[in-house]
């Protein structure tokens, strides 16, 4: 990709990129939130066209217009955000624009379903190709957008940022197909925030910074720090900020939750100042109980007390009225409204709080509230009224972050916060659930990264298919004792 030029509306999002990448090669794009890495992946696509720049394949000029175009250049991505419809199969999905038939023009579902079937044998998924898109997981959404992109047979295989919903099995087991692909010569384009990973795989590593490639370079010739430091330009805390706040009574507390086979008899305490880790692997029911809780699933059995007090919760609403919030791992689904402003997203769950003699709301106050956490999260936008779906995707994610920290729930569920966030601005949300947790508020952290969990957590309660396995006190958390209970 040659002097890649792509603007937006008041923002230059790509400003005269070049980007080489070898055949048969691992190559990471590594970049702050906002940096471009997808809208040039999505150039790449024919998703978008530059202003200005050409691509070149093994020499040879072409013009991608769209991604049928790309595809049959040999070319295939995965999105960062997965681009499913719910109301579908998964394997209508799975063949979505190119349905097999049958002699006489009759779809061939049995053939589709096995065709599928066998893609995820190789892959070592166990989901049921006949599950509808909307009962699957995030992370099984993220399995199936990445076996797609694997069975197109493409020649240059762009992921960006596959592995955010996957825990750490899932993306050792994507890091050993991705090593295969590249030994059947396949080219990857791999993006991410896990500098990990990234140092686990490529062979080289771009560093995009403000729409420009600032430095490409073999793997081994770079270290986590010199990374890091060309992202953001300056260093950054990788450690926990510290909280010296000791929590105080019981809060919450849940007993004997069960929603059908999903969650099984889960009790907990959360008490006022803590964070609570609920700790598992993808499919232990952490994510399920949490949505119980707050009342999106239906509570088969079981009782929730708030304040010593039980409290029938049917639904959200009823949740935010006994003043939980969650923040949903899910965030094109269920965290966003991707047609509002930023502004509106942000201050939408706490009215009150911008609202002047009672029931005006006052935009002064909305446009402060909005202003102080895109500058606390540094937040990349041209201004409080972009829409939300023209965000980046750690943009995104950072607006759904600020809206519960606006909200004025006492107790906070956050299901995966720090979910493709850049390196820099992860310290900033731990620092600001320090702030939540000395105002007195308590917070449920679900996260599949086990430092994170490790580093914030007063105490982590570790799940396994839908039940609880056992407590870890903060003495005793290590990342051996926490999978130990995750596994067994
Ligand atoms: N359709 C769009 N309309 C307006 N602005 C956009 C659009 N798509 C992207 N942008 C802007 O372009 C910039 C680059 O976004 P991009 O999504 O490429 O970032 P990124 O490096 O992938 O970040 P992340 O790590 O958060 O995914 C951002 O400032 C973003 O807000
Ligand atoms: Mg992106």
């Amino acid at each position: 990709m040659l002097g890649i030029t792509k603007e937006f509306p008041g923002v230059k999002a790509l400003n005269n990129v070049t980007l080489r990448v070898k055949k048969g090669t691992i190559h990471a794009i590594v970049g702050e939130n906002g940096a471009g890495k997808s809208t040039l992946m999505k150039v790449l696509n024919g998703v978008y066209q530059a202003e200005s720049g050409e691509i070149l394949i093994a020499g040879k000029k072409v013009s991608i217009t769209d991604i049928n175009k790309a595809q049959n250049l040999g070319i295939s991505l995965i999105f960062q955000e997965t681009n499913m419809i719910p109301q579908l199969s998964v394997t209508e999905n799975f063949f979505l624009g190119h349905v097999k038939c049958k002699k006489g023009g009759v779809v061939d579902w049995q053939g589709m379903q096995e065709a599928v079937k066998k893609v995820f044998d190789e892959l070592g998924y166990t989901i049921n190709p006949r599950c509808l898109v909307s009962e699957i997981s995030a992370a099984e959404k993220q399995m199936v957008e990445i076996a797609r992109a694997i069975s197109k047979n493409a020649d240059i295989i762009v992921m960006d940022e596959p592995t955010s919903s996957l825990t750490s099995d899932e993306t050792e087991r994507l890091l050993d197909i991705v090593r295969k692909l590249k030994t059947q010569g396949k080219t990857i384009i791999y993006i991410s925030h896990k500098l990990e990973e990234i140092f686990a795989i490529s062979d080289m590593i771009s560093v995009q910074r403000d729409g420009e490639i600032i430095d490409t370079k073999p793997a081994s010739e770079m270290t986590t720090e010199e990374v890091i430091e060309k992202m953001v330009g300056r260093s950054v805390q990788t450690e926990y900020p510290v909280r010296n706040t000791t929590p105080g009574e019981v809060i919450l507390k849940v007993e004997s939750v069960s929603r059908k086979k999903l969650v099984q008899d889960v009790s907990l305490e959360l008490h006022k100042g803590e964070v609570l880790g609920l700790a598992g692997l993808v499919g232990a029911g952490r994510t399920e109980f949490a949505e119980t809780i707050f009342g999106a699933a239906k509570m088969t059995e079981g009782t929730i007390l708030i304040h010593g007090k039980a409290v029938k919760i049917r639904n959200t609403k009823a949740a935010t009225r006994a003043s939980i919030g969650m923040l949903t791992e899910d965030r094109k689904e269920t965290g966003l409204a991707l047609k509002a402003s930023i502004k509106h997203n942000i201050v939408i769950s706490n009215l009150k709080g911008i609202c002047s003699a009672g029931f005006w709301t006052n935009s002064k106050k909305e446009n402060d509230a909005a202003k102080k956490y895109i500058g606390q999260l540094k937040i990349q936008t041209p201004s409080v009224n972009q829409t939300a779906v023209n965000l980046s995707g750690g943009n995104q994610q950072k607006v759904i972050i600020a809206k519960w920290l606006f909200s004025d729930v006492d107790i906070l569920i956050m299901d995966e916060p720090t979910r493709g966030i850049d390196v820099g601005a992860k310290y900033e949300i731990y620092c600001l659930i320090n702030e939540l947790v000395a105002q007195g508020k308590s917070i449920i952290l679900i996260s599949s990264e086990l430092p994170e969990l490790i580093g914030m957590s007063d105490r982590v309660i570790i799940m396994h298919e839908g039940r609880q396995k056992g407590e870890l006190s903060k003495a005793e958390m290590t990342p051996e004792a926490i999978m130990r209970l995750a596994v067994s």
